[in-house]
């Protein structure tokens, strides 16, 4: 069986993955402080694959410095550290965030330029760089860049913690009539895509390549924002209300919490097209 080395496994994402067959977790448990000076080597022994999901996400630091840091060049010293020890796939758990905001509703198709509108993103998309320079120079080790949009499922953190909070609370969400399509994702369908058409190793369709991993169907904001209060345990109380209401509200988020993705994740459309995901048999709703 191969071995595979999961980052972040004490995350979401991370957590998840470790249901593979032959996963095994490297956390801050094993390494407390990750740096590009770290030696990850005695903890690579064996790896066939290394899959990067440890990530500073969810708004959890603020310190741009911080933020590159760990996104670029210790993602750098990851990959030059499992490609030195033998390790021959590297599969990169990056983010739908690289491409910024969407103009329209049109699906995003990998080869749109990124253009991040913050350092999450922009982190993001320089550690993609990072890795793709590093595999064209070194052939042995082969990468697979995941750019998912929000991820949902089981104790997911981020937007949708705060859906099911409010929800738990029996709190009023007057959102189910905001109507711009998004993409999402539920996190069993991204452990199954790596699962089954990314460690296949009679497979080579996912090596050298970004791809977007999405449900093929966009939901509108309203559903989406039902679907996650589904998750909290008492009735969701979802109710529509006039999505005009909504945008002097958030113009006023925006000026006060410039920041915040809040606004623009609840009125601006983001779909990712997902037609090359599709091609591999990922035919998830
Ligand atoms: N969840 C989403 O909606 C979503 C969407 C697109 C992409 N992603 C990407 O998916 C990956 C996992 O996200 P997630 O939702 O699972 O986030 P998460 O629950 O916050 O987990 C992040 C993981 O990264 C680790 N980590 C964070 N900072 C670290 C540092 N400085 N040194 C070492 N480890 C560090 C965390 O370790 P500790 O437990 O020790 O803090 C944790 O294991 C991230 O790269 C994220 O960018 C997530």
């Amino acid at each position: 069986m191969l071995k595979i080395v999961v980052t972040g496994s004490t995350g979401f994402v991370g957590r998840n993955l470790l249901k593979i067959p032959g996963a095994v977790g490297l956390s801050r448990k094993d390494i407390p402080e990750w740096t590009p000076q770290t030696d990850f080597r005695p903890f690579l022994k064996d790896a066939a694959v290394v899959i990067h999901a440890a990530g500073i996400a969810h708004g959890r630091e603020n310190d741009p410095q911080k933020v590159f840091g760990f996104h670029v060049d210790v993602t750098r010293k990851l990959l030059q550290d499992a490609h030195d020890i033998g390790c021959t796939r590297f599969i990169l758990i990056s983010s739908a965030s690289v491409y910024g905001r969407a103009k329209d509703a049109r699906p995003i198709p990998e080869v749109q330029a990124p253009d991040p509108t913050d350092d999450y993103g922009r982190s993001k998309w320089m550690a993609e760089v990072a890795v793709q320079d590093f595999c064209r120079s070194h052939p042995s080790i082969q990468y697979t860049i995941l750019r998912p949009p929000m991820i949902y499922g089981p104790d997911a953190p981020g937007s949708p913690a705060k859906v099911r909070a409010l929800a738990k609370k029996g709190i009023p969400l007057p959102l189910g009539g905001l109507k711009s399509p998004r993409s999402i994702l539920h996190v069993d369908d991204l452990v199954d895509f790596v699962k089954v058409h990314l460690l296949n190793t009679s497979d080579s369709r996912g090596m050298n390549q970004v791809l977007n991993l999405a449900a093929i169907k966009p939901l509108p904001v309203g559903e989406i924002v039902r679907k996650l209060a589904a998750d909290g345990n008492k009735k969701p109380n979802v109710f529509d209300f006039p999505e005009a209401f909504f945008r002097p509200l958030f113009w006023m988020l925006r000026v006060l919490k410039p920041g915040s993705r809040i606004p623009q994740q609840l009125i601006e459309p983001f779909v990712l097209d997902t037609t090359k995901s599709q091609g591999f048999g990922f035919h998830r709703s």
